[in-house]
Order: C-alpha cells, then sequence, then structure tokens
C-alpha cells in the first residue's frame, strides 16, 4: 500500500524552515514562516504565559478528560476577546480546536455536512492551506479577487462584483484581521459594505483570524468582524492564539460558531463535539489552559496586553524603517505600502526568480510569492535587506 501512495508536493511555507536551516551562511536572514521574534531574533515565551504555566503546573491535580469540547472557559474567553460584546454570549457557540488551522478543518467540515452544495470562496491569494485542506475534502472552490496589482491595497470593487456571483449558502472565507499573505486590509467601511452584500446574498462568513492584536490593536482589529457579527444570522469563526500568545506548538484555537436561531445553535454544539470526537477525541488542554489563565487573571491579562501592544509596535517600527529605507535604495515610492500594510507579513511584488536570487545570493528567504515576515526583521539589518531587494528588483 504504502508504496501506492501518492507523492506530496511539500508545504511552500514548511519547507522553507528546513532550507533555512540547512544554510550555512552565518547572515542568513529568515523572513519566511509566521512566526514573531523579538529584537535579539528570539521567539521568546511571553511572561504572561510562563507566569500563567508556572501556576498550572503548581495547581493542576489531574490529567484527566476535560471534554470533547475542550475547555469551556477557554472558549468564552476567546468569544469575549474576538466578539467582544457585538452579539449576545449566548448567540455563540464554540469549541477548542487543536491551532487555527484545527478550527479551520473543523468548520469546513461542519460545512460539508450542513451544506454540501456550498461553495467556498477565498480571497485571491490566501494562507496556502486554505485552499490545500478544501482540496483534500473534495470541497468546491471559488476565488474572489483580493488586491489591486497596482495600489497593493484591496480591490474592494472588484472583490464586491465577484463575491455578487456566490450563490445562496456559499460561504466566503475572509481573514477578519492582518491578511495572510498580503498585509492588505480591508477598512470599516468595506466591513460594512460586505455585510450588506452577504446579507442580501444569503451568503455564509467563516472569518479566520488569527493576528488579533498584530496590526491596530486587539479591538482595532476585530471591529471588522464584530460589525458583521451582529448583522448577519450566521457566521462561522476559527480564531487562534499561536501568535497573539506565542503558543505555536502547543496548537491553541478555537471554533465559533454566531447564529440567531437557537436550533442553528443547538446542532451546532452537537457538531463541533462531533467532529472534534471523530477527528482525535478531545482537543490538547495546556495551551488553553494556559491562555483562559491569563485571559482569566487581572494582572496577567494587563501584562499580557503590554507585551501584545509591544510587538505590535515593534513591528510597525520595522516597517517604517524598511520602507523608508526602500525608498532611499530605490529611489522611488514603490515599497510604500509596507508602510501601510498591517500584522506580521506584506508581499513585496517581487517575482519567484528575485526571490529565489535573494535567496541563494544574499541568503535571504522568504516564501515564493514574496511574502516577507515583518517581525523576522531587526533593524540592524534592514539596511541589507533594503540593500539586497533594491538589487534584484532593478
Ligand atoms: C504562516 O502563514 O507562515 C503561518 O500561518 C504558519 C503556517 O502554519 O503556515
Amino acid at each position: 500500500m504504502l508504496e501506492n501512495l501518492p507523492a506530496q508536493a511539500p508545504d511552500k511555507i514548511i519547507e522553507l524552515i528546513g532550507l533555512f536551516k540547512a544554510d550555512t551562511r552565518t547572515d542568513k536572514i529568515d523572513l519566511g514562516v509566521g512566526v514573531y521574534k523579538d529584537a535579539s531574533g528570539k521567539t521568546p515565551v511571553m511572561r504572561s504565559v510562563k507566569a500563567a504555566e508556572r501556576k498550572l503546573l503548581s495547581e493542576q491535580d489531574s490529567k484527566s478528560y476535560v471534554g470533547l469540547m475542550g475547555d469551556l472557559d477557554f472558549c468564552d474567553a476567546m468569544r469575549g476577546l474576538v466578539l467582544g460584546d457585538a452579539v449576545p454570549a449566548g448567540n455563540v457557540v464554540s469549541a477548542q480546536t487543536p491551532g487555527g488551522t484545527g478550527a479551520i478543518r473543523q468548520l469546513y467540515q461542519m460545512i460539508q455536512m450542513g451544506n454540501p452544495d456550498a461553495t467556498l470562496w477565498m480571497s485571491d491569494p490566501t494562507w496556502p492551506n486554505h485552499p490545500a485542506i478544501a482540496k483534500s475534502m473534495g470541497i468546491a472552490m471559488e476565488t474572489y479577487p483580493y488586491l489591486h496589482p497596482q495600489t497593493l491595497n484591496v480591490d474592494f470593487d472588484a472583490m464586491q462584483a465577484t463575491l455578487s456571483k456566490a450563490k445562496p449558502g456559499d460561504v466566503i472565507l475572509l481573514h477578519g484581521c492582518c491578511h495572510n499573505p498580503t498585509g492588505a486590509n480591508l477598512t470599516l467601511d468595506q466591513w460594512k459594505t460586505l455585510t450588506d452584500t452577504i446579507s442580501a446574498n444569503k451568503l455564509l462568513p467563516l472569518i479566520d483570524i488569527a493576528y488579533q492584536g498584530f496590526g491596530d490593536g486587539l479591538d482595532e482589529d476585530a471591529a471588522g468582524v464584530r460589525h458583521m457579527a451582529a448583522h448577519v444570522d450566521e457566521m462561522l469563526i476559527a480564531a487562534s492564539c499561536s501568535k497573539n500568545f506565542g503558543v505555536y506548538r502547543d496548537r491553541v484555537g478555537v471554533m465559533m460558531a454566531v447564529s440567531t436561531s437557537e436550533a442553528g445553535r443547538a446542532l451546532a454544539k452537537g457538531a463541533m463535539a462531533a467532529v472534534n470526537r471523530l477527528n482525535y477525541s478531545f482537543p490538547p488542554d495546556h495551551g488553553a489552559k494556559v491562555v483562559q489563565l491569563v485571559l482569566a487573571n487581572d494582572s496577567l491579562r494587563q501584562d499580557w496586553l503590554d507585551e501584545l501592544e509591544d510587538m505590535r509596535t515593534g513591528m510597525l517600527g520595522l516597517r517604517t524603517s524598511l520602507a523608508d529605507e526602500l525608498r532611499r535604495e530605490t529611489n522611488s515610492d514603490r515599497f510604500d505600502f509596507i508602510a501601510d500594510h498591517r500584522g506580521m507579513f506584506s508581499r513585496l511584488g517581487l517575482t519567484p526568480e528575485q526571490v529565489l536570487r535573494l535567496r541563494d545570493e544574499f541568503g535571504i528567504y522568504m516564501v515564493g510569492d514574496s511574502r516577507i515576515n515583518v517581525a523576522g526583521l531587526r533593524q540592524e539589518i534592514i539596511g541589507r535587506l533594503a540593500k539586497a531587494i533594491a538589487t534584484v528588483a532593478g
């Protein structure tokens, strides 16, 4: 059997981790996978997370199963973090998942259970795992245009025009904030317009929110999602704690279904428990419990907010520095968009050949579509990076 397995193409983002490791150049620069790094180039365990882990270690008295939906206090804390008071708490059902990816996978399965004829619409471009998971499950997919090739901002007119072709019941996958890979984001007004389109055409929004707090602030980053949640009949949300709590390897995420229908919510709850049971029985507890402890304790929560704000403003500073340096090196405003984008990523608009040249000649690693992880930068390497980009971009 094993010899009959189809050969798998490597995931383009994960492949970069191995390529970077294998590179023996000491001055190599990793702008690949979306992992936050501090000014010394490390991905630290956040202070608040460490403190909560110590508390957990001393207080936890059992490793018995928690429940198919995971830690319900964690789920409720995440509901508050993402949705604020945009909808009544009772209108949301949620279950813990292994990371945001787990939430996406589980929600796709629920879509298949509830509406097998639905087409899943995703932005072009999007995080490559969005279509990869859907393809592996046989879900019908379409794309909507997202990035304007000239302005490198959202091409909202094109997006709206395409989405008006979606049929009732189709699912529209949206990035809650900090669009991956482009860094270009919808304005609140655009979220409002999109909400009207979604309601009028009876579409189902599926929000992937993995970078809340990395853009304009925790509440600001969720403002569009909250507006939409308050105005549509149904919404699905996949939220990740990997980045904003730095708990990447602990796999902490949550799936939510927001609905004005009591019967719909009851069935969603059953479906969430079922898909968790079918795929892995119980979601992993440790990281979710830690996040819950941080969010429930006033001083830990405040410390986490401060750390997150430092990370966010640090990334903004790196964006401004890189845009300034590129302006100097290229004598143009061609890369000014880097300062306007938000979140961990920006797509530079380089060709795959230019990206490869950066890797081969300069030891600079980024995803093949020229996505850079802004959080992988440090002030002292920005000059060298800008020079290299200017050299290959000609
Ligand atoms: C990324 O896009 O780099 C991150 O979301 C990590 C991943 O799993 O791809």
